[in-house]
């Protein structure tokens, strides 16, 4: 018996919408294809950006994205994506498939796709093959009022007035792809680069340092104690890979029971990275000013037969959906730490949202839990406790279900549940409290299906899809539900 209650009355803080954020790099069909078509493509489109695509991404209230990379930023010299598009450098797009970039999709067109998904944007800047100059030169392009050569140079560019621009990240993975560096050496670099991104007027910018891989807890400790004056946020990348990251991810479609259990015990590893890395961020920072900002994360498996391997493009089954899940009771769970995490990536591209295939869209499963969860953007994160029966597969154990819950500012509970296990179902007995009398009225959503590898594809793209939920009952503030094998359920209470 699986056993939650769940304190209405208990508020823990507010879940930062910018919690269900995303991430648009230059890479495979993200951003060539996947938004950017061109204004005269016979794909339908608005200025260039395709309209099925950004108006799944509107449905989703994406709140937030963050572009251009990725290994992709530390090779991008902005300079090159502005001005008359036929213009425009084309370069190597060395770390993604050494295809022809041709930078037809630059600032100008970034800024315009956020002001049209009104969703905020994410800038990572250029450190590993970038200067300081040119990382201070695109904060005064993008964000200054006034006469300057930049801001000048940007009118002329047929942009009178300066963009808002909140999130900047300095630099991406400066261990690896973004310079091979040390951290004390990219902690220097660190303060060096950002003394140079100016707050311009009333812009003020939320400064992102690079942050560690996974569990590299070093990193952490040297820029904390060598940076944290000079930072915002602090990132952290970390992916489920059931497999091996060289030796073989493992299929998004044909795999095998105990590659199921394995990706999601590696999911919930994200529990344990959090907790370590926070320990290290309160040595330093008690109150908590600093956000922790998760800017990559997702499964990565291995590519779909057939397609470009520096492409990234993977299918999207049931088995990602739970793994989003996973990860969004996680990112609550530590909502006063983590204040923005970005899925890798919005299309075509790793965990993404959407698939496309030229005019084709599909919404992936990943979708889906985008869209029930969204109600817990920007609300009042509630006092939970779980006491879940075990999920187990030779003799190794996990827990087999968990819920979160929000209040929102009409007094509206949210509460998401999901059940891991891929064979069993589970009963969810929830004692709800704090609500004085009266009945409640509760609707659900349920996204499941009958097979792990279950997925969308353009011939059938709505296999995988959220459909009502009505297998419960309430009896005197006790709620028990009864959760299939494999499911992820919204339960929307009004009181
Ligand atoms: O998301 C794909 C890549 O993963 C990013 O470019 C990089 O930052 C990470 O290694």
């Amino acid at each position: 018996m699986n056993n939650v209650v769940l304190n209405t009355d208990v508020t823990k803080g507010t879940i930062n919408k910018n919690i269900y954020g995303h991430f648009a790099e230059h890479l495979g069909r993200c951003i060539y294809e996947g938004i950017w078509v061109g204004e005269d493509s016979s794909i339908p489109n608005t200025n260039g950006i395709r309209n099925d695509v950004l108006q799944a991404l509107k449905d989703i209230r994406i709140p937030l994205l963050r572009w251009p990379g990725g290994c992709f930023a530390d090779e991008y010299h902005w300079r090159d994506g502005v001005g008359p598009r036929e213009g425009r450098k084309h370069m190597i797009n060395t770390h993604w498939g050494g295809v022809v970039e041709n930078n037809h999709f630059g600032t100008h067109e970034f800024m315009m796709l956020c002001e049209m998904l009104e969703c905020e944007p994410y800038i990572c800047g250029n450190v590993g093959s970038g200067s300081v100059q040119e990382m201070s030169e695109w904060i005064e392009y993008m964000t200054f009022d006034g006469e300057s050569p930049m801001a000048n140079w940007r009118r002329e560019n047929g942009r009178q007035e300066p963009w808002d621009l909140t999130y900047f990240g300095v630099g991406n993975e400066n261990w690896g792809c973004g310079g091979n560096m040390r951290p004390e050496y990219y902690a220097d670099l660190y303060r060096r680069f950002q003394t140079f991104v100016r707050n311009y007027g009333d812009n003020k910018i939320y400064r992102i340092a690079g942050g560690a891989n996974v569990d590299d807890y070093n990193w952490t400790e040297v820029l904390m104690r060598e940076a944290a004056p000079f930072m915002d946020g602090l990132s952290l990348h970390y992916y489920t890979i059931p497999g091996d990251f060289w030796k073989g991810k493992g299929s998004a479609l044909d795999f095998e029971e105990s590659e199921w259990f394995v990706t999601m015990k590696k999911a919930l590893h994200m529990n344990e990275l959090i907790t370590r890395h926070s320990t290290i961020m309160d040595k330093y920072d008690p109150d908590k000013r600093i956000g922790m900002i998760i800017d990559e994360w997702g499964t990565w498996l291995d590519v779909e037969p057939g397609t470009n391997p520096g492409f990234l493009y993977q299918q999207n089954t049931i088995r990602d959906a739970l793994v989003a899940a996973v990860h969004f009771h996680i990112f609550h769970d530590h909502a006063n730490r983590v204040q923005m995490t970005n899925i890798a990536q919005t299309v075509n591209v790793l965990q993404a949202m959407v698939l496309t295939d030229n005019e084709k869209m599909l919404l992936t499963p990943t979708y889906h839990v985008f869209d029930m969860y969204k109600e817990h953007q920007g609300a009042q994160l509630l006092d939970v406790s779980v006491d879940s029966g075990t999920y187990e597969m030779e003799g190794d154990m996990l827990p087999q279900v968990n819920a979160t819950a929000s209040k929102n500012a009409d007094g509206v509970i949210h509460l998401s549940l999901y059940n891991i296990d891929h064979q069993h179902p589970a009963s969810v007995s929830i004692d709800i409290r704090g609500i004085a009398g009266g009945s409640l009225s509760i609707e659900g959503r349920m996204l499941t299906a009958d097979e792990m590898n279950a997925h969308n594809t353009f011939e059938n793209p709505e296999r995988v899809k959220p459909e009502a939920y009505t297998d419960f009952t309430v009896e005197n503030g006790q709620l028990t539900a009864q959760l299939p094998n494999m499911s992820i359920i919204q339960l929307t209470i009004h009181s």
